[in-house]
């Protein structure tokens, strides 16, 4: 029989502590770990079973990506977002972290004066320290959390030296769903200081509220020219809940710059393993079923977060992508005399992820993408943490 990917399934309990996760190894057992972004959930049923007919054909010498898993991933998108992929495009990677790497290397080689990278904070970590690590000058261009998460009038950016923007659609954090105006200016920007565009579309497949959903940037670019000028990259992994088996692609129209991301890589970093490409294949053909199910059970765990929010007076952005709250505490800080958020949390049996770490100190982001009963019990801490504070 089927498996139906309903309330009922998310509901069930899964057991990862002895499991060398990351999330549930790093703190003590009891306490309730909601920081990095995987899901406590179990994968549709055909990635496990892919996953396991390769195992049991018990060879495991080097392999190369399939062209099925390509033309799956090409499919994937073309049906829902009508982003028509040409196959030379596809650059396969081993994940999206060093695909903003590279980019950054990229970066320098093609416009050695020009290597500095605008970055929009607050955003995942990993931006910075590729930026950092690779080289390239950070800009920061500081995105208002509250409403449409404006950016800032870009009028005045001092332009010298700029040669990169490293945009995060949708953004993680704030659960921002850029829409086609906000990409259009952004790529406006681009064609007038003759900027290269790398944008992280990991969590491009996890919008809760259809009929909304991401804009792949490519598809707003208007010709050839612009789509010159971009690097996409995207994933399976956060949509289908797949990160440790590491599959990714890089998206490059250009030829020359595809040849010089390509080339600063070879031989330095893995390709894609059997089991990453594997599973990237029957997530991409066969999982949809499980990702409208996810989704609908993600928009009852936020109504649970939002009213966590609520009850405190805690302000949290409208969560439109993924499955990552964000929620102001900088209100918290007086009451809570020097000691941040996380660690306060903390010490009453929750992990969660400290603002800190992308650009926003005072602030928490709570991965909401687990068991609906244990987000409960979680938030039934939080709140007799606050209590213990007078809030
Ligand atoms: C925006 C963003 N990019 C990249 C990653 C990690 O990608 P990968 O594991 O493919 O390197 C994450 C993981 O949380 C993420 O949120």
């Amino acid at each position: 029989m089927k498996t139906r990917y309903d309330d009922a399934f998310f509901d069930t309990p899964t057991e990862r502590r002895g499991t060398d996760s990351s999330k549930w190894s790093e703190y003590p057992p009891d306490v309730i770990p909601l920081w990095i972004a995987d899901m406590d959930f179990r994968v549709a049923e055909e990635i496990t079973e892919a996953v396991v007919r390769r195992a049991q054909q018990g060879i495991f010498g080097y392999t190369r990506i399939s062209e099925g898993t390509i033309e799956a991933m090409i499919g994937w998108h073309r049906e829902r977002y009508g982003w028509e992929i040409p196959r030379e495009w596809v650059v396969p990677l081993p994940g999206i972290v060093p695909g903003l790497h590279l980019f950054c290397r990229m970066l320098r080689r093609v416009r050695p004066e020009r290597s500095d990278v605008l970055i929009n904070l607050p955003v995942y970590h990993h931006f910075r320290t590729a930026a950092a690590m690779q080289n390239a000058r950070e800009r920061i261009v500081r995105l208002n959390p509250f409403g449409v998460p404006t950016l800032p009038d870009l009028e005045g950016t001092d332009a010298r030296g700029l040669g990169g923007w490293m945009l995060c659609n949708p953004q993680n954090p704030l659960g921002h769903r850029w829409r086609p105006e906000e990409l259009r200016r952004m790529l406006d920007f681009a064609a007038e200081h003759d900027l290269l565009l790398a944008s992280d579309e990991i969590h491009g497949g996890i919008v809760a509220d259809a009929p909304h959903r991401y804009t792949p940037l490519m598809t707003v670019a208007r010709d050839e020219t612009e789509r010159r000028r971009l690097v996409v990259l995207v994933s399976p992994s956060k949509t289908f809940n797949i990160p440790g088996l590491e599959c990714a692609f890089a998206v490059i129209p250009d030829p020359e710059l595809r040849e010089r991301f390509m080339s600063s890589y070879r031989q330095m970093i893995p390709g894609v393993t059997a089991f990453g490409w594997v599973g990237a294949e029957a997530a991409y053909r066969w999982g949809e079923a499980w990702r409208l199910g996810m989704l609908a059970y993600l928009r009852g765990n936020r109504a649970l977060t939002e009213a966590f929010a609520a009850r405190h007076g805690l302000p949290m952005c409208p969560m439109e992508a993924t499955y990552l709250a964000f929620v102001d505490c900088t209100g918290l800080l007086p009451a809570l005399r020097g000691e941040t958020p996380k660690a306060f949390f903390l010490r009453h049996g929750v992990a969660v992820h400290d603002g800190a770490l992308f650009g926003a100190p005072g602030w928490i982001r709570i991965n909401i993408a687990t068991r609906r009963a244990l987000l409960a019990e979680a938030f039934g801490r939080m709140d007799a943490a606050l209590a213990s504070v007078g809030r």
